[in-house]
């Protein structure tokens, strides 16, 4: 191997490129796209697999943890990963409009696209139940928001049979090209690791992510790009764990409103992903993720949502399960700045008010 291909596996040789074109242009090879496809990109993917010192040590038996921080793309989640292709493909078909349901990420990420590529965009969602950060993105770029006195499975339901009635484009995971641009996360992984690792970490929804890195891995390990597969290991919160449970739940309910779905479109690929995978899928507590969503932020310095930590609180809770020396990615899909109001209700920072302008009265409380 050259040192340069060993620079690629060790570093990734686009991560930090200025000139990184986005991910279809990057993975062209790999995606269903032709020259005809006109390709709307804000230039997503490409986003950092970074070394959990803290987390690992709390794992112990010299296992190396890397969280795939997805919450760095353009619009702040994974879902930039898949609407880049949705888009573009919906634009390559003469589209006029698309349409989506949403916890909140995937409006954002429909209506940035969208918007972008002369489109308009309709989302549903659940009123009262997407974080602030999510809402304010769909509102500024553009969407036609459409909030219902209904949870994301009914929303999602209402949205199927609106694309199947009338002239607009589904852009959920239902949509096969969004899979397929999320797929790219694990050969970012694999480009990165130089092999995939042998466990990875990542909440689940309505089950699309984990079917698109299972997909990407398969593919990649096809090729001869990496030399295993890795254990896919998903995570629901506990009140909203219809996959765990092998159930629909009718009124899912989580602190982590990103994945509060009860009943998951992507459920028959997720369950095939786990069991190819000799993976398992297990629920992790409100209290739990919030632990999970601390440490991340006050000991790796990584402000990542709720629903995300899950991968990181499910890690922490299978720990004794893991072998020695091995290495797991842990997916943090959304970033953390999308809810500030769980940040702001759940932090052992100390915050001191109300001070006196002075420098003596600031070096007091500061302990001097
Ligand atoms: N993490 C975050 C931050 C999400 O927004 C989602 C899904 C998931 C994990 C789960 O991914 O659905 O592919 O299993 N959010 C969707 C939305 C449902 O509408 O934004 P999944």
């Amino acid at each position: 191997m050259s040192i340069r291909q060993k620079l690629f596996h060790r570093f990734g040789s686009r991560k930090k490129d200025p000139n990184w074109p986005g991910l279809i242009e990057a993975y062209k090879a790999w995606l269903p796209v032709s020259e005809s496809t006109p390709i709307i990109t804000l230039k997503e993917g490409a986003t950092p697999l970074l070394e959990a010192k803290a987390v690992s040590k709390r794992v112990g038996r010299n296992i190396k943890v890397f969280l795939k921080y997805d919450g760095l793309n353009p619009t702040g989640s994974f879902k930039d990963r898949g609407m880049t292709m949705a888009i573009s493909k919906a634009k390559e078909a003469g589209c006029k409009a698309v349409i989506c349901a949403s916890t909140g990420n995937t409006s954002a990420s429909a209506a940035a696209y969208a918007r972008r590529g002369g489109m308009r965009a309709f989302v549903l969602i659940p009123d009262g139940y997407v974080a602030q950060g999510k809402l304010a993105q769909a509102l500024i770029y553009g969407a036609e928001v459409l909030a219902i006195k209904g949870n994301f499975d009914e929303a999602l339901e209402i949205v199927n049979e609106i694309s199947n009635q009338y002239p607009i484009t589904l852009v959920n995971s239902v949509n096969p090209f969004r899979l397929e641009g999320q797929k790219t996360a694990a050969f970012e992984i694999i480009d990165s690791l130089g092999n995939a690792p042998d466990w990875l970490c990542i909440p689940m929804g309505n089950a699309g992510n984990i079917s698109a890195y299972w997909m990407g891995f398969q593919e990649y390990f096809k090729a001869g790009k990496s030399n295993k597969l890795p254990k896919m290991m998903g995570f629901q919160a506990s009140g909203s764990a219809p996959l765990v449970n092998n159930t629909i739940i009718k009124n899912p309910e989580t602190i982590a409103t990103a994945i509060r779905i009860g009943n998951p479109v992507n459920r028959e690929k997720a369950v095939n992903a786990k069991n190819k995978s000799n993976g398992s899928f297990l629920d992790v507590t409100d209290e739990e993720i919030i632990k999970a969503y601390k440490i991340l932020g006050s000991e790796e310095g990584i402000f990542c949502e709720p629903a995300s930590a899950a991968s990181v609180a499910g890690l922490l809770k299978t720990k004794q399960d893991i072998p020695s020396n091995s290495k797991v990615v842990c997916v943090l899909t959304g970033n953390g700045l999308k809810d500030p109001d769980c940040a702001l209700k759940n932090n052992e920072a100390l915050f001191h008010s109300n001070l006196e302008p002075n420098m003596k009265t600031i070096a007091q409380v500061m302990g001097f």
